[in-house]
């Protein structure tokens, strides 16, 4: 039994290691990229975080993207959140991955490798779907700028 319960938490400690794939990765899973991109005019900065990773401030000119891929562990919840300003009048944080976010509008079937999330950053608000450019219509708006 003490074997038994051993060999249980060395299997929680060896699985619970969430990454991302630019420092390491981990085969269990499904992995996943998220695509931010600035189609507004305006240069937008974005700073994404979750409770292991800050991937600092960076600032997106019209067209440009920030990416990051991960996968997701079994064993822990992974969130990655975003802070947006533009042009020192606009800004608003929110959840840019979860596991309801890249349910409901992320790609990826049970056989892909990777699945991807992709918001679009526009003067209107944040869009969220699942195809790299060209974007395609109707995207779904999920949040506006707070001014
Ligand atoms: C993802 O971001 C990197 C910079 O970190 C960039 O070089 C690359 O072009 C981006 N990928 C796509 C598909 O735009």
């Amino acid at each position: 039994m003490k074997t038994l319960l051993f060999l249980f938490l060395c299997l929680v400690f060896t699985t619970n290691a969430s990454s991302i794939a630019k420092t390491a990765t981990v085969s269990h899973g499904f992995c996943w990229t998220v695509y931010i991109y600035n189609v507004m005019i305006d240069a937008v900065t974005v700073h994404v975080k979750s409770a292991d990773y800050d991937l600092g401030d960076h600032t997106l000119e019209f067209n440009d993207n920030e990416n990051w891929s991960f996968c997701v562990n079994f064993w822990k919840t992974i969130v990655f959140y975003a802070d947006f300003k533009c042009k020192g009048t606009k800004s608003v944080s929110f959840n840019v991955w979860d596991e309801f976010l890249g349910d409901d509008y992320g790609s990826g079937s049970t056989r892909s490798a990777e699945r991807i999330l992709v918001w679009l950053v526009k003067d209107d608000g944040f869009y969220v779907g699942k195809n790299l450019p060209p974007f395609p219509d109707g995207m779904t708006k999920l949040y506006d700028w707070s001014h």
